[in-house]
């Protein structure tokens, strides 16, 4: 359906593509025709067009809070047909190695605890944590619904998954991304998280995207490159991000093509 929507290109609704920080969207910006910058508040987006089709990057600045309120505002200022979240992440799965990229098929925020009561003296212990369900209003009923995660539009995950036998620097996988406002680098904590969650990876933006783009029915999908990963003492490299933009680049230029 999406690909269907791309084809129409009597109005202008853009492919939004998103990075948390400057080295997750340089490239992005540089492949762009024309790029015009525009701000709002702390949130800055680039649009242009590549291949002649518009396209607009978002740096959504770090951490969920950034993440939602710029996602917040690119929906309603362009209305975007589809919208790529992606960038560097810290590796969970033990068979992942720096460079790899996790096609999110699910995303998650694994920061978001509900604890059992316990007594003063009793101790902390995180593995013994719930994950708090996110409760969203759907805006059809002003139902409210529960979800324990966000999924990937279909047809943008398996285009996304085309393109795995032509990427240089690793391989490419489906899996889950795991969002918080936290960096772990105890391996204990990533093994639980990899076993409780299934989590692939981790980082700080895609599952708050995720949400605001459910919120507002626009197709969504979280790419994200292992740029470090503690399962393998492999620390942060930050060419991993322009590895993971080139990616994205090459998904969005197929997506541009079948839809023409
Ligand atoms: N844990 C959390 N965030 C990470 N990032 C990269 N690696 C990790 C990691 N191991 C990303 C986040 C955030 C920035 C600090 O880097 O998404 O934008």
């Amino acid at each position: 359906m999406i690909l269907k929507k791309l084809a129409i290109a009597s109005d202008n609704q853009p492919i939004l593509i998103q990075g948390a920080m400057d080295m997750e969207t340089n490239v992005l910006i540089n492949a762009l025709k024309s790029p015009k910058e525009v701000t709002i508040g702390s949130w800055t987006f680039w649009e242009g067009t590549i291949d002649n089709y518009p396209i607009v990057i978002s740096r959504t600045e770090i951490g969920l809070a950034n993440a939602a309120a710029s996602t917040t505002l690119g929906i309603e200022k362009y209305e975007p047909r589809a919208i790529i979240n992606q960038g560097t992440s810290g590796g969970h799965d033990p068979e992942l190695y720096r460079g790899d990229i996790v096609i999110g098929a699910t995303s998650l925020n694994m920061g978001a605890y509900k604890v059992q009561y316990s007594e003063k003296g009793q101790g902390i212990h995180p593995q013994n944590w719930d994950n708090f369900n996110v409760v969203m209003r759907l805006r059809k009923n002003g139902e409210l619904v529960d979800h324990s995660h966000f999924a990937a539009d279909p047809e943008l995950l398996a285009h996304a998954m085309e393109y795995a036998d032509d990427y240089q620097h690793g391989k490419v996988v489906k899996g889950v991304i795991g969002s918080a406002d936290e960096w772990n680098r105890e391996v204990d904590r990533i093994n639980w998280f990899h076993n409780t969650f299934g989590t692939s990876v981790e980082e700080m933006e895609t599952s708050s995207a995720a949400l605001v783009a459910q919120a507002y029915e626009v197709p969504f999908i979280g790419i994200r490159i292992l740029s470090n990963t503690d399962q393998h003492k492999q620390d942060f490299d930050p060419v991993t991000a322009k590895h993971s933009q080139e990616f994205v680049l090459d998904v969005v230029k197929g997506l541009i093509e079948k839809s023409s």
